[in-house]
């Protein structure tokens, strides 16, 4: 190996990302639906692929995660597996696929493993989701937990709101913190939350948290990949960076196919396939004449 040569890669596990919390190194987190996004973002060296039920509302046009299925989770969590060689592959538990009985929410992590080729499961909810974490855990199943901004919870919440804002909301969410790293979660999402209850909080567990809207305090950050791309031209909300304009690339690249089309640009001679000579002279030949 030469002296400049990067260190080879290996898998990534839910004992990375621990490790880079104890010393003091950032971890990586980005979300990805699809096999083309996956292979790029496998590329890209980040420590971990959230398969989102934001897919919902990113990929499947719905306005909420709400309808989101596990058919739906499985189908995509399955193409990510396929691009995904190195990162932290985590599937997310869709709206009712954990709510309505332990042996539901056991049977439906399990198979996130079993058929879709994730690592991990994420579950939203502080202590009112222990139970259901407990069980999980206890079946083999690595689980991270998911608070602050919960989607699913949206109706309760009354909207996509910050949390935490006041010292009784920040206590809940310290002791929801606590209790899920002490139930065994292997990390924690949190997600809009204010900078400094952010901090508080991964200075208080043990585990990594994972934070999106909620500062540089957390132990590792995640963003819905089509929000950092620009995959839209809609509302993206104030905590993300945009890093590229997709849907500006993508919808000019479409206009010139377009006017190509129509005058006749394209297709191009280097596009189009031919026949040899002397099988087109016998072709002619064969069919006589118009
Ligand atoms: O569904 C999702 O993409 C998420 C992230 C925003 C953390 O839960």
């Amino acid at each position: 190996m030469s002296a400049h040569a990067p260190p080879a890669r290996t898998k990534v596990t839910i004992h990375t990302l621990q490790s880079k919390k104890a010393q003091g190194e950032v971890i990586t987190m980005l979300t990805a639906y699809d096999y083309a996004t996956s292979l790029a973002v496998d590329q890209a060296g980040i420590d971990s692929i959230l398969v989102g039920d934001s897919l919902g509302m990113v990929v499947l046009g719905y306005d909420s995660t709400l309808p989101v299925t596990m058919d739906d989770m499985l189908h995509h969590c399955k193409a990510v597996a396929r691009g995904a060689q190195y990162p932290l592959l985590i599937g997310d538990m869709p709206f009712m696929s954990y709510q309505a009985s332990i042996e539901a929410a056991v049977r439906n992590a399990g198979r996130f493993l079993a058929e879709a080729g994730m690592d991990a499961v994420k579950l939203e909810g502080g202590r009112d989701v222990i139970p259901a974490t407990r069980a999980i855990i206890a079946a083999g199943i690595p689980v991270m937990g998911h608070i602050g901004l919960t989607p699913q919870s949206i109706n309760h919440l009354g909207g996509y709101k910050v949390q935490g804002r006041t010292a009784l909301a920040a206590r809940r969410l310290i002791d929801d913190a606590i209790a899920l790293a002490e139930t065994g979660c292997f990390a924690l999402v949190l997600e809009a939350v204010p900078g400094r209850v952010a901090r508080l909080i991964s200075e208080r567990i043990d585990i990594p948290t994972v934070g999106i809207g909620a500062g540089a305090g957390c132990d590792g950050q995640v963003l819905v990949t089509h929000d950092l791309l620009g995959m839209f031209d809609r509302f993206t909300p104030r905590f993300v960076k945009r890093y590229a304009d997709l849907h500006g690339v993508m919808v000019a690249a479409l206009s010139v196919f377009r006017t190509d089309v129509s005058s006749g640009v394209f297709p191009a001679q280097e596009h189009t396939f031919t026949i040899p000579d002397d099988e087109w002279g016998q072709l002619l030949e064969d069919l006589g004449p118009p």
